[in-house]
């Protein structure tokens, strides 16, 4: 994958997210939406997998331009667009949606507007940006469209499902890999002790991948 400066590079979270893409088995003809893309490395991934059509959102321009280039180095259709979250699409909806948001717990409440840290710092809990994907997913879905999201167990899987339940969807967790700490958490060990969100000592967190689905009304976009 190209990535310019700046641009978060594919990780085990990503990897992690890809392999659910995969055994979820993407209809030919999905609709799907890489939600905070980066390089665009999953929905290079949903277009391997199947879908005739790809939309990718990030509100970097680094990262839309590199979406750009991956997809078309690949020789692939991708729509990259720049903007916050769903703004940029708002109006569609989609057959499944991936998430690899910022979530990432940080000092303050305030988001970064700029640089790096954009891609990972989601205010003191953790939750800023996964809470606003999980009130927004099931207007965003196609009926029986899915929402495969991934995040650290740090910012609290339970109220990622509760959340998505609590909008209508059915939500459970489908992959789970524990994953030492990398930089940023390690520079955060300390701050996150303190918030009761990392056990003292501990220096892993463990990825998980949730699955939501909104209720069917019509045709099966994805199996299991
Ligand atoms: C953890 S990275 C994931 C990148 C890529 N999906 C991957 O798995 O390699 C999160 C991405 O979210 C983007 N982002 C952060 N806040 C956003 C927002 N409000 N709307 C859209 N994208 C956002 C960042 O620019 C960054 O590229």
């Amino acid at each position: 994958m190209l990535r310019p400066l700046g641009v978060y590079a594919p990780q085990g979270d990503t990897e992690l997210l890809a392999r659910e893409l995969r055994r979820a088995a993407v209809a030919p003809g999905a609709r799907v939406l890489d939600l905070c893309s980066g390089t665009g490395a999953l929905a290079v991934a949903a277009a391997l997998a199947g879908a005739r059509d790809v939309t990718a959102v990030d509100i970097s321009l680094r990262a839309v331009l590199a979406t750009w280039v991956n997809a078309r180095v690949r020789g692939i259709r991708v729509r990259p667009l720049r903007g916050d979250l769903f703004s940029p699409v708002a109006g569609e909806t989609f057959d499944v949606i991936l998430a690899n948001p910022p979530y990432v717990p940080s000092e303050s409440d305030r988001l970064p507007r700029h640089g790096p840290a954009r891609a990972w710092d989601a205010g003191t809990r953790g939750r800023a940006v996964l809470d606003r994907i999980c009130a927004s997913a099931p207007t965003m879905l196609a009926s029986g469209g899915t929402l495969l999201m991934v995040q650290s167990a740090l910012c609290d899987v339970r109220t990622t499902l509760g959340a998505l339940q609590s909008v209508g969807m059915t939500a459970s967790v489908v992959a789970r890999r524990a994953e030492p700490f990398g930089p940023v958490m390690l520079a955060r060990a300390a701050l996150l002790e303190e918030r009761g969100l990392a056990r003292p000592g501990h220096r892993y967190q463990e990825l998980v991948v949730v699955r939501a689905d909104r209720p069917r009304r019509g045709s099966v976009h994805m199996t299991r």
